[in-house]
């Protein structure tokens, strides 16, 4: 047994989890670490999550510039129109677990749409944007269906005067939100309407870019949300903040943690690791979810806390080797505080990821090239074959 030294494989640089490569050019979303800002279409997340509605965002996200008034209003009616599901989706979810992932329901409701539809990448920007503004519509419509229906509850049906973030939680809870619950579902729903080249968004350019079409990357990257070191964290999150129970636990539960070697939820990030900044994100959800925090007082106060307590002692212990915390920290919080259930936090990322995705598949399309990477391989060549009656 020899192995394989091919003369070409010999030498070149394997970059793991293709950590630091650059492997596209886009004008969607750049994290700036030098000043801690992250921009949409060049404006400053912050100032969209402080004076621009969820529609503008989308809108700026899936077109390329911000609408006027005329476009707006267009665009947001065509997703309060598009609001209502065919009456085969809700039997679809009537005949699934209720305990069934909130994120896997939604996949495999967009697998039953495109199917039914028989949809296929055409190539027409038109169809595309249709599917999209059809789906980012009806998502969130998915969720709380299916949230009510797991719970025993009546359906809500939604109200034309909402607009997107404010008709999904009435739909959810059945009951408008309140102006700081408002603020703090509209936070979440801009501030995870992208973020570069995260793992789901690469996911969907890679199936994106073998010409297969939207729905099927859509799916694709809702597959890699789901795991727990991306869109998966929130719900650890809160799951973690729940286990340790209260602030006096925090540094217990950290020291251990790190002696364990165990990764902790809702800290780290591959983009903000060398950054002293970290993630520009944190404290915009942050304030937020204080706001509500001591609005709603008790155990959601008593959560708030915790995840304070969790970022001092994390950052004072990992900080020098750039483990901050990431978005899904208080973006946990902020759930729980909405009385989310921790299952469905993936899912609520994945109803607003989704303009991303989108917006960065039909970039990427303008200038398609088929991603196949390498891989180094390091086996043994020129095995001889044993017949199968002389393998031991
Ligand atoms: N808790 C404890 N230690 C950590 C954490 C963490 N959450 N994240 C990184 N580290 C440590 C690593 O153990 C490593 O230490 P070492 O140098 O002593 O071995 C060092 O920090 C660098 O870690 P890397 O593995 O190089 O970090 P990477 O960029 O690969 O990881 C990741 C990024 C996967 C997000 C990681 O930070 C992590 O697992 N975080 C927890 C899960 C999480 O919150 N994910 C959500 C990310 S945000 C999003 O996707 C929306």
């Amino acid at each position: 047994m020899s192995l394989c030294q091919h003369a070409d494989e010999q030498g070149k640089k394997v970059f793991w989890g293709l950590e630091g490569l650059y492997v596209n050019e886009t004008e969607i979303c750049y994290i700036d670490n030098d000043s801690g800002k992250i921009y949409y279409r060049g404006y400053d997340l912050e100032e969209l999550v402080k004076y621009a509605s969820f529609e503008e965002v989308a809108y700026l996200l899936l077109y390329g510039k911000l609408p006027n008034a005329r476009e707006l209003e267009e665009f947001s009616r065509q997703l309060r129109a598009r609001r209502f599901i065919d009456s085969s989706v809700i039997d679809l979810l009537k005949m699934l677990p209720a305990d069934a992932y909130p994120i896997d329901v939604l996949r495999l409701s967009i697998d039953y749409y495109c199917t039914r539809k028989k949809f296929i990448n055409t190539g027409s920007l038109k169809d595309n944007y249709e599917l999209a503004i059809d789906l980012i519509s009806k998502l969130p419509v998915v969720l709380a269906y299916f949230y009510r229906i797991s719970k025993g509850l009546d359906v809500v049906l939604p109200r034309e005067e909402f607009d997107h973030p404010a008709n999904f939680y009435y739909m959810m809870m059945g009951r408008e939100p309140d102006p700081v619950e408002y603020e703090a579902v509209k936070t979440i729903f801009i501030i995870y309407a992208d973020h570069s080249l995260a793992n789901s968004t690469f996911t969907a350019i890679t199936v994106a870019s073998t010409l297969s079409d939207l729905g099927s990357a859509i799916i694709a990257a809702l597959s890699s949300l789901k795991g727990p070191l991306h869109g998966g964290a929130n719900r650890e999150v809160v799951n973690m903040i729940l286990e340790i129970g209260d602030e006096e636990n925090v540094e217990k539960f950290v020291k251990e943690k790190i002696e364990r070697k165990e990764r902790i939820m809702g800290f780290g990030h591959r983009v903000y690791k060398s950054s002293s900044r970290g993630d520009p994100r944190v404290p915009i959800l942050k304030e937020v979810a204080r706001k509500l925090a001591e609005k709603k007082g008790g155990k959601y106060l008593k959560v708030f806390k915790i995840a304070e307590r969790l970022e001092n002692e994390v950052t004072s212990r990992l900080g020098s080797k750039g483990v901050r915390p990431n978005v899904d920290l208080y973006a946990g919080v902020l759930l729980y505080l909405l009385d989310i259930p921790p299952d469905y936090n993936p899912a609520i990322f994945a109803i607003s990821r989704i303009v991303g995705w989108v917006a960065h598949v039909l970039e990427y399309w303008k200038h398609n090239r088929l991603i196949r990477p390498l891989e180094r391989y390091v086996g043994p060549i020129g095995l001889k074959y044993v017949p199968l009656s002389e393998r031991e």
